[in-house]
This record gives C-alpha cells, sequence and structure tokens, in this order.
C-alpha cells in the first residue's frame, strides 16, 4: 500500500501551506508543470497515422488551464454551447475546437459556431438533421458520434456507452446517418465514440474496432475520435493507464483497417481527468472536530464541501487526503465530512458507495490544521453544488513552472451570488 501521507505530487506541504495562507481557504493549487507533462504523455501515445489530441474541458475549464494546452498545441474538445464560448473567451481559436453537445443547438447557434469553424459533432439524428437544415450542400468537416453499443466506467454513471446510454447514435442507425447525410449532402469526415470516463481499457480497445467497423460503411470518414476516459488512479497511480501499452493494439486496429480498405485514417483522442486529475489539489482547514461516543467515529470537519468537490458524494469517490504538516505521527481513523448542512456532504465515502460512510487513516488532527485533498483537478471546480448553502465560490492558485504561485480566480464575494436576483415587492 502507497503511503499517500508520504506522497504528494507537486509541492511540498510547507509549499501548499504558505499558498494557503496567502489565499485563505478552501482553495484549489493548480501545477503547470503536472498539467504540461501529462499533455505530453498524452501527445506522445502511439499511433498509426498520426494523432491529435483535445483536452475535454469540462473537465477543468479554467482559462489559465485552457492557455497551457493551447501552448502545447492542443486543440478542444467543448461539451456545451457555453463551453465553447468560453474557450473562445480564453483565446482559443475556433477551429481548434469541437462541440459534442447532448443538448441540440437551435439554428442560429449552429450557424454562429460551425459557420465560425467550430467542428459539429452530432451526437443525435435530430442534431444531424437540425445541423443538414442550416449546411445543406456543404462540404464543411462533420462529425457523428457514435453509440458502438458497448460501454465502461469507473463507475455506472460514467459509463456513456451501451443500451443504457442516450450518448451519441446506436449504432444500428447507421442507415439513418447516411440517409440524411445524403438528404442534406453533407460529407461525414470524422466519427466519435466515447465509450466512459474511467474506462477498463480492453472495453476502449474494442469498442475501437467496433468503431472501425462503423467507419468501413462511411466512405468519406478520414479521422476517427476515441474520445477520452483515459483512467488515472488517484489513490494508486501506478493501476493508471499507460499510453504506451493500450495504444498499440488501436494503432494496430487501424493500420488493418488501412491494409484492408487502403484508407490511413488519422486518429483523435479527448482526455480530460488524465491530463487534470493530479495537476491540481484542494486545500482546506479543519474548522472543527465532533465525535460519536466510543462506538461511533471521529469526524473532522473542513471548510471546503461539496461546493467544491461534488465526487465523493456523487460517485463514491476516494480521493487521497492528506494532513499537512503533521510528519508520520500515530494513525488514527477519521470520517473527513464537508461543512454543508447535508449528511451526504462527506469526504470518505465507502468507495463506489456514496451513501455509506468510510474513515481515512490519519495523524492525530486538531482544528486549524490543513488538508490537501489530491487528484482534485479533473471534475472538481466545474462539476462542484457550486453556491450551495450560499457558500462563496473558492479561489484558485497556479503554480508557474518557474516556481512562482498566482492568484487564478479570486474568491467570490458574498453579494455575487445573489446578484442576478431581481427584486420584487412581496
Ligand atoms: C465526449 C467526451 N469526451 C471526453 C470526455 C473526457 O473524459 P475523461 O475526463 O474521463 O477523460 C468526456 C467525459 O465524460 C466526454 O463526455
Amino acid at each position: 500500500m502507497v503511503d499517500i501521507q508520504k506522497r504528494l505530487t507537486f509541492a511540498s506541504h510547507a509549499e501548499l501551506i504558505q499558498i494557503a495562507e496567502t489565499t485563505g481557504t478552501p482553495v484549489f493549487i493548480h501545477d503547470e508543470n503536472s498539467y504540461r507533462e501529462y499533455a505530453q504523455q498524452a501527445l506522445n501515445a502511439p499511433n498509426a497515422f498520426g494523432l491529435k489530441v483535445r483536452y475535454a474541458m469540462k473537465a477543468n475549464s479554467h482559462k489559465a488551464v485552457l492557455k497551457i494546452f493551447d501552448s502545447m498545441g492542443l486543440h478542444i474538445d467543448a461539451s456545451s454551447y457555453y463551453e465553447v464560448k468560453r474557450a473562445m473567451a480564453a483565446g482559443i481559436s475556433a477551429d481548434k475546437i469541437s462541440l459534442t453537445s447532448q443538448e441540440p443547438l437551435n439554428a442560429e447557434q449552429l450557424k454562429e459556431l460551425a459557420g465560425m469553424g467550430v467542428l459539429y459533432n452530432a451526437t443525435s439524428l435530430l442534431q444531424l438533421k437540425r445541423y443538414g437544415e442550416c449546411f445543406t450542400g456543404s462540404n464543411r468537416p462533420l462529425s457523428v458520434r457514435i453509440n458502438p453499443g458497448l460501454g465502461s466506467g469507473h463507475n455506472n454513471r460514467t459509463n456513456t456507452g451501451g443500451p443504457a446510454a442516450s450518448f451519441g447514435i446506436w449504432h444500428q442507425y447507421l442507415d439513418k446517418v447516411l440517409a440524411l447525410a445524403r438528404e442534406y449532402s453533407l460529407k461525414i469526415t470524422h466519427v466519435h465514440t466515447h465509450v466512459g470516463s474511467g474506462s477498463d481499457w480492453k472495453i476502449w480497445q474494442k469498442a475501437a474496432r467496433l468503431t472501425l467497423d462503423v467507419v468501413r460503411e462511411m466512405p468519406d470518414v478520414t479521422v476517427v475520435n476515441m474520445g477520452g476516459g483515459y483512467r488515472i488512479d488517484r489513490n494508486n497511480p501506478e493501476n493508471s493507464m499507460d499510453f504506451g501499452t493500450v495504444f498499440p493494439v488501436v494503432s494496430d486496429a487501424f493500420r488493418s483497417f488501412a491494409d484492408e480498405t487502403g484508407r490511413k485514417l488519422q486518429m483523435e483522442i479527448e482526455p480530460g481527468t488524465y491530463l487534470a486529475a493530479n495537476s491540481c489539489i484542494l486545500v482546506s482547514r479543519i474548522c472543527d472536530m465532533v465525535d460519536t461516543g466510543k462506538d461511533g467515529y471521529n469526524f473532522l470537519k473542513l471548510d471546503s464541501s461539496m461546493t467544491e468537490l461534488l465526487r465523493p458524494m456523487i460517485y463514491g469517490a476516494r480521493h487521497p487526503i492528506i494532513l499537512l504538516g503533521k510528519g508520520e505521527q500515530a494513525q488514527k481513523d477519521y470520517v473527513v465530512a464537508g461543512t454543508c448542512c447535508e449528511s451526504g456532504d462527506i469526504f470518505t465515502p465507502s468507495e463506489g458507495d456514496p451513501e455509506r460512510v468510510s474513515t481515512v487513516k490519519l495523524p492525530e488532527a486538531q482544528t486549524g490544521d490543513y488538508v490537501a485533498i489530491t487528484g482534485a483537478g479533473a471534475y472538481g471546480i466545474t462539476m462542484s453544488a457550486k453556491n450551495y448553502n450560499s457558500r462563496p465560490i473558492c479561489a484558485e492558485a497556479m503554480i508557474r513552472s518557474d516556481g512562482s504561485h498566482v492568484l487564478i480566480t479570486r474568491r467570490q464575494k458574498p453579494e455575487e451570488i445573489w446578484a442576478n436576483e431581481i427584486e420584487v415587492e412581496i
């Protein structure tokens, strides 16, 4: 078992405490070098005929993060109209963005974004039809998302393939896709699948073969996007996916496809978690300690909560928790809780079961101690229950490549929470 108390990925305990003392807590602390190292690993992934890496910006949409990846030549996978706007506001050019949206865009939005050069990935027959109505006879690149018939996620809630998932066009409806392409004279140049987040890579490899079967029937397709989902194990990093061993199988499938059809397909991937998860830590302070008697639990209450990190509460996800600056003292079992008025606001659920409380062994803790929750960079601040209990959105800082650190998000002022509310006479 890896001693997490001794292992912090990118900064010393003293450095994290120093930053937190400047910014106040809770604070997310990002690390530029980590983002760059994970991105470089993805860019180096083995491939057959070329690889484009898109960052799935839903994992962490801060403009500083987007700019780091942009500076390295990564493109962007956006998951909503609004994410496209946000990426462009960060300075990303439209032609580097693809949009895979669950929500169909209206004609005005489609013309605005696709017209500017955003690659549109139709994820339903309705979306494809609407695109056709706007761009009949267009030669511009167009993508369709296919549900290849199987999926896999680190839990059922992150599985986005197979019959129980609404993501993408069911693979057996290919004839309908082709009929719409004919009806509106569209050229489908990209096929996309994403089978889930934290997927079993054997299933991902199988999904790649199934996707190539679909592409066989689509002669205009030159690019296959295999989505994201490449697993980071936050607690046992040695179990994380390794591009070097997982990708060659898929590269071989692309080569066999080329031998058979003469078509050398380019591959795209769109990792979010892999690039962001371990590049950011949430630092909080213990603001209270309670217990429930000799047969009960010892609770540490943090000044962060589900308003910063929701994954433990919705997935039963376990993140490493480290008491900063406490060395290796006697170990004690604690339940680590947030401070929202919500019994599910627990950072130590039973793994995979958000409804059951579990514990973590830590050195003897005291009120005021600093606590780091690592692996918090993906689906942390972007997916949290912001402003619940009217708690202000927290601050974010970044350790730059030169070792300096800067504030990248100032803490929200309470009055900003209700600023959009309109006064009514009651
Ligand atoms: C279409 C699509 N691509 C990429 C991703 C990124 O997944 P991950 O963060 O697991 O790499 C997601 C996340 O769910 C997604 O829905």
